[in-house]
């Protein structure tokens, strides 16, 4: 059996296969029973690592696989729409295996806890990845509303943690490898949030082309529209304002924080940017990836 080792004494995290687990909101148990969960050929998997644009990515998917949303008519919780395959406490829970088809699910998951039976490379992954220096800094705001989450007293604290993996997901060069190594396993498109953030008409476009899912130019602007961040950040079920207060404190902050590109640099110092450059460098070099840092005005 795989060992487990919490973060330190008091913590809520631990360590599992790699990978940084909420004590009190799964199961090493239910973890492993993943592995196993019944993929059907047209389900679609959106993966990422925290802060790097699931909700987005999940009101994306919700929109175009939903013309209720896109009008308006129907309004449900993008958490019910796309559900967490981990979490499923967040989730109103039912049995996924009665879910009508094509199923969606988010998760934060590591490559190596996935369902097996996404290598059938028949059901489609979208795996989201965002620079890591504003990944970095979207998780340390977020601690604030993470009800479980431990609280740094300041960045720097937050930066040590980071580096160290020793936040829900674990590291974030462990979770980017894996899915980026593994890719050709999978059925999977890759997307990166700056991407978004420069050109969310193409990105839709991929998404829905990758889906299967011809819009028309008028579906296509409601989708981009409805995206977009202000239209999110006023609308309570985008923005997650309905999630349970033991999970999510929504008096502390919002989901919707900035959404920019290169906000890090209002919070990393020159060492900390220097020194986050040159782990980079020796974690991701041999990797073919390329990241936006910063957009110019
Ligand atoms: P910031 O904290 O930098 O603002 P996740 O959904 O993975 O938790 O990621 C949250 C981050 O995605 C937040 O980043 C949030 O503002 C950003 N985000 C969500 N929707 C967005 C949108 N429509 N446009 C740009 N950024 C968005």
């Amino acid at each position: 059996m795989a060992a487990i080792s919490p973060v330190s004494r008091d913590s809520n995290l631990y360590w599992y296969k790699g990978f940084c687990f909420i004590k009190d909101m799964m199961s090493t148990e239910f973890i492993d029973s993943l592995k196993d969960f019944k993929i059907r050929d047209d389900d679609v998997f959106l993966i990422t690592y925290p802060k790097s644009g699931t909700i987005w990515t999940q009101q994306i998917l919700s929109l175009i696989c939903s013309e209720g949303h896109r009008n308006g008519t129907e309004k449900i919780d993008t958490n019910d729409r796309v559900p967490w395959l981990e979490f499923r406490t967040i989730n109103a829970y039912e049995d996924y295996n009665i879910r009508p088809s094509p199923r969606m699910f988010v998760s934060h998951l590591s490559e190596t806890f996935v369902p097996r039976g996404l290598k059938n490379k028949k059901a489609k992954v979208i795996y989201v990845m965002r620079n890591p220096k504003d990944a970095m800094k979207s998780f340390y705001h977020f601690q604030d509303m993470a009800v479980l989450a431990e609280k740094s007293p300041d960045f720097q604290h937050f930066f040590e943690k980071f580096l160290d993996g020793e936040v829900f997901a674990g590291k974030w060069f462990d979770h980017i490898r894996g899915w980026y190594t593994h890719k050709d396993e999978y059925n999977i498109l890759i997307l990166k949030y700056e991407d978004m953030i420069k050109d969310l008409r193409s990105v839709v476009k991929q998404i829905s082309t990758f889906l299967g899912i011809k819009l028309d130019d008028e579906a296509m602007d409601i989708v981009v529209k409805k995206a977009s961040f202000n239209e999110m950040k006023k609308d309570p079920l985008a923005n997650k304002e309905n999630m349970p207060e033991d999970i999510i404190d929504n008096k502390s902050g919002s989901f919707m924080r900035k959404g920019q590109v290169g906000d890090w640099k209002n919070t990393l110092t020159v060492a900390q940017s220097e020194l986050f450059d040159k782990l980079f460098q020796e974690k991701m070099g041999d990797l073919s990836l390329n990241f936006t840092w910063q957009i110019p005005e």
